[in-house]
């Protein structure tokens, strides 16, 4: 019997949003709940059961890990500007100093989306005012150059932190390559990225196997998905870029939620903060 395949492969931002919204405390991202809806709350129970029950506390903490990597670059005079590429429906606009300007780019549906909710809840008073500018782009398809134009009409000379959190995973490496390209041609000297990906070494794991089998059986997924894991020396290795700290779950559980132990086999991301040369 073949199962029904019922998620598109942006449904998973509402998870990761689903995800902090179960630790506040450790994400600090107090505004996730306004995204909670039935079909997301059944879908982590159902993925909880199939693949991990500690993917809601990791994907806290690398949001607390992010989130307080922003802060330290604003508070040190270091970004005017935080973009966040397939930024879902991450909420770091509202938890972040006002002075700070937002650019968000996903795929048409999630942008439209999201505008119009943002839009009510602003209306709402459920939200503080930002400066957020949303921009629709597909990572998969011929968008760099007006992405590029898009994006330097709002930045003109500023300095940036670029976000890509939970995205490469999706792309190939050719996607994954554009994209650092499109980074550095977007930033100057001194600007800072964070990134995530799992390593390599991950696909031996049972929970990484069964994750895989999720997405196969359950996720939506385009022609071309052949999820992707990439290894340090991909970092390591970009030229306009040089490593300044990575770190996995285990390190940002200790410094984040040191009390707390994982109770089964993690999906053990890295996370990796670059600044360009
Ligand atoms: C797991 S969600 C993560 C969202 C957010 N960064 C977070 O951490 O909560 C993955 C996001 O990547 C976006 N995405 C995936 N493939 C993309 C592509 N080809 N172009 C643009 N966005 C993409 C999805 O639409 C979705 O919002």
């Amino acid at each position: 019997m073949s199962i029904k395949k019922s998620i598109e492969i942006h449904e998973t931002a509402f998870v990761t949003s689903a995800y902090r919204a179960s630790y506040e405390s450790i994400s600090k991202d107090y505004y996730a709940k306004l995204w909670r809806n039935p079909k997301t709350t059944a879908w982590i129970k159902n993925y909880s059961k199939s693949v991990s029950s500690e993917e809601a506390f990791t994907h806290s903490l690398r949001n607390r890990y992010f989130l307080e990597k922003i802060k330290e670059s604003v508070q040190n005079n270091k970004i005017d500007l935080l973009i966040n590429f397939g930024s879902g429906f991450s909420m770091y606009p509202y938890f972040l100093n006002e002075n700070l300007t937002h650019i968000e780019i996903d795929k048409p549906d999630i942008i439209a989306y999201k505008k119009d909710r943002i839009s009510d809840f602003l209306a709402d008073y459920k939200l503080p005012k930002r400066e957020v500018h949303y921009i629709s782009s597909d990572f998969s398809k011929d968008y760099e150059m007006p992405l590029l134009y898009e994006i330097n009409k709002i930045k003109a000379n500023r300095s940036s932190f670029i976000l890509i959190e939970g995205v490469l995973f999706f792309l190939n490496r050719k996607e994954t390559l554009r994209l650092f390209d499109l980074f550095s041609k977007i930033q100057k000297k001194n600007d800072l990225v964070g990134s995530v990906s799992f390593q390599d070494q991950m696909e031996e794991t049972e929970t990484f196997k069964k994750l895989i089998k999720f997405f196969k059986e359950q996720v939506v997924l385009s022609d071309h998905f052949e999820y992707q894991t990439i290894n340090d020396g991909f970092y390591n290795g970009l030229k306009n870029y040089t490593l300044v700290d990575q770190q996995d779950y285990f390190s940002i559980k200790a410094k984040y939620a040191p009390e707390k132990s994982f109770t089964e086999e993690i999906l053990n991301e890295n996370l990796y903060i670059l600044t360009k040369n």
